[in-house]
């Protein structure tokens, strides 16, 4: 296994620094790919579970672009299913009735919800999902989880970013996750003023390990929230239709008010949607909220061929699956060699952490030794699997992972 390199990728970041901001920004950012050099900054194509950098190196794909890509790369159902609908015209002036297909879809698939409103990214969504809570109670307040993530928004974003305002999450406040007393005690310190409450479906934040709800948590939040006539809004943009395809609030079994999805909708094609129980329809309606390719119907006609064939296949089960073996897998490489290799979330988007490496140094090296032989692994944050990861995909990657750390010992790290 020689490490590849990546002339190509740096030569294009060199052009990009100089005419983008950051050069290549946001979540794509090389800023947490430690060491960079074991990284490629550009791809090219997919397909299945694996890319090719602009440099013509392959690599199996446990990022999954960040979650979009669920059921592989260049997948033909949904892809033919977009170009049926892009072919018509896509944007056109009004919407198109595949809208209004996608709605009554989702409607019958995911547990609870009585309307679908669509947009673009994740943050669309969870902003717009804060405003139907705030002109449904009229109140100002929003509960959050210290370190979950939302978007880009000032209100998410919070005090200490750059170019956000005080004002901008005035009203925001944050508590530990699973810490039932610290929201009741917010409840109890602000009466009538707390407008939501909003969390991912569990804790899944960076350079952390991930955590489930404790027994009955999510169960005393929808209790306490429908007693305040607090909207509860689930996050499920990272875990939805990875979970259950019913929604993650089935997974953990409670009933939120406003569920905000995105990322496996559509196997990378972009839309976004807000759904929400009946009681919300008239407040949601009252906002006013929308983007210039909202209505784009090809995304659409791409959401509904990507929850078909993820149901039909029973997505979530054979995520779950790979995931395990994934992990399983890699727990026993790493014993083998003498690390410690902790898994925590879901293993169908698991969190990995060499343990006794607080500086998380050893961890980095690992994932960048592992990239630089073809299994994209980032140190950073969770990753995800696919349906389209296999056997093959599994016997490669444990060899990978087998040689970087038989490489981390030799370096006696
Ligand atoms: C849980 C969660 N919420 C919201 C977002 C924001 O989504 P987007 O980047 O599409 O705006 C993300 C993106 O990573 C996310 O993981």
């Amino acid at each position: 296994m020689t490490a590849y390199s990546h002339e190509k990728s740096r030569a294009l970041f060199e052009r990009a620094a100089k005419v983008i901001p950051c050069g290549i920004y946001g979540h794509f950012s090389p800023a947490p790919l430690i060491p960079p050099s074991d990284y490629p900054f550009y791809a090219e194509s997919g397909a299945g579970s694996r890319f090719v950098d602009v440099d013509g190196n392959s690599f199996i794909d446990y990022m999954c672009a960040y979650g979009p890509m669920v059921l592989g790369y260049a997948h033909k159902k949904v892809d033919a299913a977009a170009a049926k609908e892009h072919k018509k015209g896509s944007c056109l002036s009004a919407p198109a009735p595949v809208m209004v297909e996608l709605a009554e879809y989702l409607v019958d698939l995911v547990f609870g919800m009585d309307w679908a409103f669509f947009a673009k990214n994740g943050n669309d969504v969870t902003t717009y999902a804060v405003m139907v809570a705030r002109a449904a109670t009229g109140r100002k307040k929003v509960v959050a989880i210290k370190g979950g993530y939302h978007g880009v928004a000032p209100w998410t974003q919070g005090l200490g970013h750059h170019g956000v305002l005080e004002e901008d999450c005035g009203h925001i406040l944050r508590i530990a996750w699973n810490d039932f007393d610290a929201f009741a005690s917010l409840v109890e310190k602000h009466p009538g003023q707390i407008a939501a409450f909003i969390a991912s479906p569990y804790h899944h934040p960076v350079y952390a390990d991930n955590q489930y709800p404790a027994p009955g948590y999510w169960q005393k939040v929808q209790k306490l929230c429908n007693q305040k006539g607090i909207v509860l809004i689930v996050d499920d943009i990272r875990c939805g239709f990875r979970l259950n395809m019913a929604g993650s609030h089935v997974f953990f079994g409670f009933e939120p008010d406003l569920v905000c999805f995105c990322k496996a909708i559509a196997n990378g094609y972009p839309i976004s949607a807000l759904m929400g129980k009946g009681a919300l329809l008239t407040d949601a309606a009252k906002v006013f909220y929308t983007g210039s390719y909202w209505f784009s119907s090809a995304p659409m006609a791409a959401a509904l061929a990507t929850l078909a064939e993820l149901k039909r296949i029973n997505g979530p089960e054979l995520m779950l699956a790979f995931g395990e073996k994934l992990c399983k897998g890699l727990a026993e490489t790493a014993k083998s060699h003498g690390y410690d290799l902790k898994v925590s979330g879901a293993p169908s988007m698991p969190y990995l952490r060499i343990t006794d490496d607080p500086s998380q140094m050893l961890h980095q090296k690992w994932c960048g030794l592992c990239t630089s032989m073809g299994a994209y692994f980032t140190s950073h944050h969770n990753w995800f699997v696919s349906t389209a990861h296999n056997e093959t995909d599994l016997t490669d990657t444990l060899k990978i992972a087998d040689r970087a750390f038989e490489m981390l010992k030799k370096e006696k790290r």
